[in-house]
């Protein structure tokens, strides 16, 4: 569109975030510094934090209520609906809330596949030359089972479809790739369904990858991108990457691990040719891509895409964004990325976040447990120094108490001028919060300062 007709922000704009966990407050607590906000409706399933910037939507958010909530948003005038989680991408909800009016961002369902469908994603990304894990695809189980017997040097069986992150099994024997395809397709012999439904129909098994992952997003407007900061997430439950796959114990940013080369390689070579490949396919993308990349031998790689912002990696890169978020957000939304004029900056400072979770994540847990000290965390802060505290999975109890509602409870990313101290910081804070069984993570970045271990 030529510059003079495209429609501009307007001078105030009413907010509707959807998604209630901690890369939503993050979002959120972004959202409130911006002088254009209106008013700003939060989630109603959202956390005791986003509790306290937001103000409910008075409609329950979900697919069956979309036609009221279509109303709804006509009525209160909503500008821009952010939404946070990859499901309601996934289920079209941005195509059902967009009108001539009002922005969505995230991408609609069709572009949002790529992180619902991994073996789409897959044959997106042969047929744009990315660099990614080989890999199979598979829809019926013996065919699988044969090739899962044959795969002597280890490999990873993935749900093709959304599984809360726990869709895939990094297999180091055939016997362990046996065991994931059946417990994935499910297994007549031994009556079993599929653990994931039908998220596991389709499997991908893919090479397994060896190196650092890192994690890039790019806000992509359609036609132009901007390349955040690289972070690195830590999955694996236990210090020291031991133990099951979570959600994502913490994160940091920027990571050393990515020089402005390399990062300049991944936007070539991987972001722009898969947008790319998107349009070839008639499919626009508005959001946030995110690329989960392992950093081989080979150059990076892709192990997975997903079209939101990664949770926790949200709140470091929320900590360290300079710039007005609506802004941002409403451009990437409108297609006029390009049209930024305060430009989008990052603080100097690195952010590392740690995750305090339940105890027993990320299996079973209690609920309910009083949460102390959040403003004793953030005292922790020295002169030059910042620590935030986002809610994750918390809620307020009859008792107007701030309680444990999730396996994932509070995320907090301490600023500091490295990434030594920006550890040291964000263990202090979080020791400062207590609630029944609560554990963390000590070594969110230690991997980057200390190779060899
Ligand atoms: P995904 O949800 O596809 O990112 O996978 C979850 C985690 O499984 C990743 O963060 C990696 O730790 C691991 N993973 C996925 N694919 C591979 C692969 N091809 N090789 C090694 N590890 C992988
Ligand atoms: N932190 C990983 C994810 O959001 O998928």
């Amino acid at each position: 569109m030529p510059p003079e007709t495209r429609p501009s922000m307007p001078e105030r704009v009413n907010v509707l975030l959807i998604g209630g966990g901690g890369r939503e407050h993050a979002l959120a607590w972004r959202l409130r510094q911006s002088p254009r906000l209106g008013r700003l409706w939060i989630d109603p399933d959202s956390n005791a934090g986003l509790r306290a910037i937001g103000t409910p939507c008075t409609e329950p958010i979900s697919k069956p209520a979309m036609f009221r909530l279509n109303r709804w948003c006509d009525k209160e005038e909503i500008g821009l609906v952010v939404i946070g989680p990859e499901a309601p991408l996934a289920d079209g909800w941005a195509d059902d809330l967009a009108t001539e009016t009002r922005l969505v961002f995230g991408p609609g369902k069709a572009a949002a596949r790529l992180e619902a469908d991994k073996a789409w994603a897959k044959e997106i990304m042969r047929s744009a030359s990315v660099p990614t894990a080989e890999g199979r695809i598979f829809k019926d189980r013996s065919p699988a089972i044969a090739y899962a017997m044959s795969r002597e040097e280890g490999c990873v069986v993935k749900a093709s479809g959304l599984a809360a992150g726990k869709g895939v099994i990094v297999c180091r024997t055939p016997e362990e790739a046996v065991e994931a395809v059946q417990m994935i397709m499910g297994d007549p012999e031994r009556r079993t369904q599929g653990s994931f439904g039908a998220a596991g129909d389709t499997i991908v098994i893919e090479e397994l990858l060896q190196g650092q992952e890192m994690s890039v997003l790019a806000l992509v407007d359609g036609r132009s991108i901007w390349v955040l900061d690289p972070c690195q997430d830590h999955k694996q439950v236990g210090e020291g990457d031991i133990g099951p796959n979570t959600g994502g114990m913490g994160a940091y940013c920027p990571t050393p691990l990515a020089t402005p080369e390399m990062m300049s390689r991944i936007e070539r070579d991987v972001l722009v040719p898969t947008i790319d490949g998107l349009r070839r396919e008639g499919i626009t993308f508005r959001g946030v891509l995110y690329a989960g990349l392992m950093l081989t031998s080979g150059g990076p790689k892709v192990l997975e895409y997903n079209c939101r912002f990664g949770d926790p990696e949200c709140q470091p890169l929320m900590a360290r964004l300079q710039g007005d978020l609506l802004e941002v957000l409403w451009a990437t939304a409108a297609g006029q990325l390009d049209s930024l004029e305060s430009g989008l900056g990052s603080d100097p400072r690195t952010a590392c976040c740690v995750v305090l979770c339940s105890a027993g994540y990320p299996g079973s847990i209690t609920k309910g447990h009083e949460i102390t000290g959040i403003e004793a965390a953030e005292a922790e802060a020295g002169p030059g120094e910042a620590v935030i505290v986002f809610h994750s999975g918390t809620s307020v109890d009859d008792r107007d108490r701030v309680v444990t509602a999730g396996g994932r409870v509070i995320s907090v990313p301490a600023l500091a001028a490295d990434l030594a101290a920006a550890q040291d910081l964000a263990n202090r804070a979080a020791a400062r919060i207590e609630f029944a069984g609560a554990f963390f993570r000590r070594d969110i970045g230690s991997r980057v300062m200390n190779p060899i271990s």
